[in-house]
């Protein structure tokens, strides 16, 4: 087997939830708590190293959450083997974009692995459960984390299963 593996990879969801601020985290080990929204979507190449020397490296486009970019977004998620989508436990409105963006990939990519990512863990008013997502989740077969860009939670796990997901695939 190689021991290198290149895997394109889709963050999506509404504007503000977190997604460049979880990339950030996991890429440079940062956190900024100024907003600078993503105009239309930008590339970040990232590398996970797997046990036994396994490299993956993630071809990540991080997408605009935006309404005014919608029309670009299929640029961004074709030919994606995992679409990890975002939303905001304090806010239920960014949770019910998710069901949007699963039907989408479902029907446009049937192969690309979806994660759904709660992130702002670290928010003590929440307005989605855990339970209420696990339920989501399991209906539409995703594999569902609690991420917190600005506390680091689960933010490592979320890429290693990424990496050891679409390697398998
Ligand atoms: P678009 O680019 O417009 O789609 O937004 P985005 O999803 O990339 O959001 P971004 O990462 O820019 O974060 C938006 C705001 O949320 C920023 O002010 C961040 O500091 C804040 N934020 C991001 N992640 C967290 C988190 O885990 N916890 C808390 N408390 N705030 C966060
Ligand atoms: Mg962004």
């Amino acid at each position: 087997m190689e021991n290198k593996h290149e895997t394109k990879v889709v963050f999506l969801g509404d504007s503000g939830v977190g997604k460049s601020s979880i990339l950030l985290r996991f890429h440079r080990n940062e956190f900024s708590e100024s907003f600078e929204v993503t105009i239309g979507g930008a590339f970040l190449q990232t590398k996970v190293e797997l046990e036994k020397g396994f490299t993956v490296t993630l071809d990540v486009w991080d997408t605009a959450g935006q309404e005014r970019f919608r029309s670009l977004m299929p640029l961004y998620y074709r030919q994606a083997s995992a679409a990890v989508i975002v939303y905001d436990v304090g806010d239920m409105k960014s949770f019910q974009r998710c069901d949007y963006w699963v039907k989408t990939l479902k029907e446009q990519e049937p192969k690309c692995v979806l994660f759904l990512v709660g992130n702002k863990a670290d928010k003590e008013n929440r307005e989605v459960t855990q339970e209420y997502s696990a339920e989501f989740a399991k209906i539409h077969n995703m594999i569902t984390f609690e991420t917190s860009a600005k506390t680091s939670k689960n933010v490592q796990t979320l890429f290693y299963q990424i990496a050891e997901i679409t390697m398998k695939s």
